[in-house]
């Protein structure tokens, strides 16, 4: 069994799940298929990607074949920035279970902390502000109708994390960020920690040549090719595999067969500890700073307001950390 992480609702979230933003509609289900063979549990879907419905039937089909049974899957979707009302959150998530043909999701997550005006195209003239507190009482109740398993949030900083924390009955279980070797999320993950805040991570491999992404390759990095040619393994699977010893949930997406069997053949082995340090040497660089966000209507002035500080430090990390206390959440 793949190996997974605890979350603080008591279930567990698998350690590696198939992303599938990009994911062409005709390409879906085999990704979906293949990845389910080879071992993955967990789909991360969202009704922004534009692809939920084939998502939807490609886990059909896996039910009718008998691959594997819902509970055996872990499927984590997402709210529309247009439906952060209140009353409009019931009525996204139940169209994100008819697309997906599911009862309920293991986890649900406001996609970030970015709103648009209901019913109108995600583009700047329609940004609104945020009301986080009161999405979350509505993310709750679907908490606790049983929809959603568990109940999360996407893209927070530190502090809009804290400011959460401070104001939830029932806490985010995820935090689902951009979380790679270039842009470590050191202090993120230290707070995720402390909160009992699982840390799971997009783009675990950069999202090369991805629209609104820029900034230095993670798969072409000296560093880890460097670490990659000592543990005989590929950039792409010393980045993942870092995320795992990190305490971190991976994400990475492919639509290719193969790579989407190398992404997964990160378990038994692992990186040293004197490799692991060498990541410490990385400089960091946030790659998606979602810079359509700063605009006036929005309540973001600058990136600095977006991500509250959390940007780019230009620096590189200094200490290297002591992971033992997150292996210890593996199963
Ligand atoms: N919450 C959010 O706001 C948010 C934002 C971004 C992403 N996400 C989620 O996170 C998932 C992953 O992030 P991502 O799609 O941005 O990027 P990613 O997984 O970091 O990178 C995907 C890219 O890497 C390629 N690739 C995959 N495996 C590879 C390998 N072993 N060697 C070389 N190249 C490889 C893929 O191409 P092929 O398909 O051709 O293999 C694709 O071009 C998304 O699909 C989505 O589910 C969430």
């Amino acid at each position: 069994m793949a190996e997974s992480f605890l979350m603080n609702t008591g279930a567990r979230i698998p350690s590696v799940g198939l992303g599938t933003w990009q994911i062409e509609h005709g390409a879906v289900s085999d990704a979906i298929y293949a990845a389910v063979k080879v071992g993955y549990r967990h789909i991360d879907s969202a009704v922004a990607y534009r692809n939920q419905k084939e998502v939807g039937l490609a886990l059909k089909k896996l039910f009718e074949d008998g691959v594997v049974k819902r509970d055996d899957l872990f499927i984590t979707s997402k709210l529309w920035p247009g439906n952060h009302a209140p009353e409009d959150v019931l009525e996204d998530i139940v169209t994100s279970l008819e697309d997906l043909q599911l009862d309920y999701l293991d986890l649900y997550l406001i996609h970030g902390p970015i709103r648009i005006k209901k019913g109108t195209m995600f583009i700047p003239e329609n940004l609104i502000p945020t009301d986080i507190p009161a999405t979350w009482g509505a993310m709750e109740k679907l908490y606790y109708s049983g929809k959603a398993r568990a109940i999360g949030v996407s893209n927070f900083s530190c502090k809009k994390l804290e400011d959460l924390l401070a104001v939830a009955h029932v806490p985010p279980a995820v935090n689902q960020v951009e979380c790679h070797p270039v842009w470590q999320q050191e202090k993120l993950r230290k707070l995720c920690h402390s909160t009992g805040v699982h840390l799971s991570a997009y783009s675990p491999l950069g999202s090369p040549g991805s629209p609104g992404y820029s900034g230095p390759s993670i798969l072409s990095n000296p560093i880890v090719i460097s670490i990659a040619e000592e543990s005989q393994k590929t950039p792409a699977q010393v980045a993942l595999r870092w995320g795992l010893q990190m305490g971190q949930s991976v994400l990475p997406k492919s639509a290719n067969e193969t790579r989407i069997k190398e992404n997964f053949d990160i378990f038994d082995w692992s990186i040293p500890d004197d490799l692991m340090a060498k990541f410490s040497l990385i400089n960091q660089v946030r790659l998606l700073k979602i810079e359509f966000a700063i605009n006036p209507q929005s309540g973001y002035n600058t990136l600095e307001d977006l991500w509250d500080g959390e940007v780019d430090t230009g620096n590189k990390r200094t200490e290297p950390e002591d992971h033992s206390d997150f292996l210890r959440c593996f199963s």
